[in-house]
């Protein structure tokens, strides 16, 4: 069982990737935390993730692992676990820049297609329901509104980063959306054979529901 999530910066496609999977009794994949790790590993080398060259030419050292602890999933460079370090701005920008870089892609997509061979899977991204694994069971493209997704995304950050800003997310998550979508290689666009999902007006759990609902043929 394959399904694929794709869909903008927060959408909430980790959220519902993640409870179907539960449900499902099989593997989450997040696949932007890889674009993230990568940005972290080239941001500690010195290496600004827009730098395509010296990025493709440090790409060969990067040593990058995902493992399951408990079921968590942990993203390793050169065998250190970064997950706690990749949820800030400046690593969501640089994921985004990093992310326009062919080689750095199909090095990712590598790695994710064999967590795919190997195991159920439901994998949430960019582009997995168009390039990553175009031969899915379930496809859906999760979306809302920029000024909804940066509302949610406020809400997530306000009890620990007092300066959180909406305005400012918004911007970035505007931002972050073109840069994903005009990209040449794989960019954010929704399969034709994706159930489009715009949770703008909905709950979590009225998403996870129908989501859910879809992938055991209730609905
Ligand atoms: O999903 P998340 O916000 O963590 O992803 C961070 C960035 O990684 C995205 O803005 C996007 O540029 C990139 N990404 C991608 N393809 C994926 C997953 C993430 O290009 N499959």
């Amino acid at each position: 069982m394959k399904i694929a999530i794709d869909g903008p910066a927060g959408a909430g496609k980790s959220t519902v990737a993640r409870a179907v999977a539960e449900k499902l009794h099989i593997n989450y994949l997040d696949t932007g935390a890889m674009y993230r790790a990568a940005a972290y590993a080239m941001l500690e080398k010195g290496i600004e993730p827009e730098r395509s060259q010296e990025v493709v030419q440090a790409l060969p050292e990067m040593d990058m692992k995902v493992i399951y602890e408990n079921g968590m999933q942990k993203v390793l460079i050169g065998g250190k676990d970064v997950t706690p370090f990749i949820r800030t701005p400046r690593i969501s920008r640089g994921a985004s820049d990093i992310a326009v870089i062919p080689e750095l892609r199909l090095k990712l997509v590598e790695l994710q297609r064999e967590v795919a061979d190997e195991y159920d899977v439901v994998m949430d991204g960019r582009d997995i329901g168009t390039y990553v694994l175009p031969d899915a069971d379930f496809k859906f493209f999760i979306t809302a509104s920029p000024r909804e997704r940066a509302k949610r995304r406020y809400l997530e950050m306000k009890d620990t980063d007092p300066n959180a800003d909406l305005d400012e997310i918004e911007r970035e998550i505007i931002a972050r959306d073109k840069t994903d979508s005009t990209r040449k290689f794989a960019p954010l666009c929704q399969a034709p054979d994706a159930l489009l999902v715009d949770t703008t007006e909905m709950s979590r759990e009225q998403v996870i529901k129908l989501v859910a609902e879809r992938v055991s043929g209730e609905k």
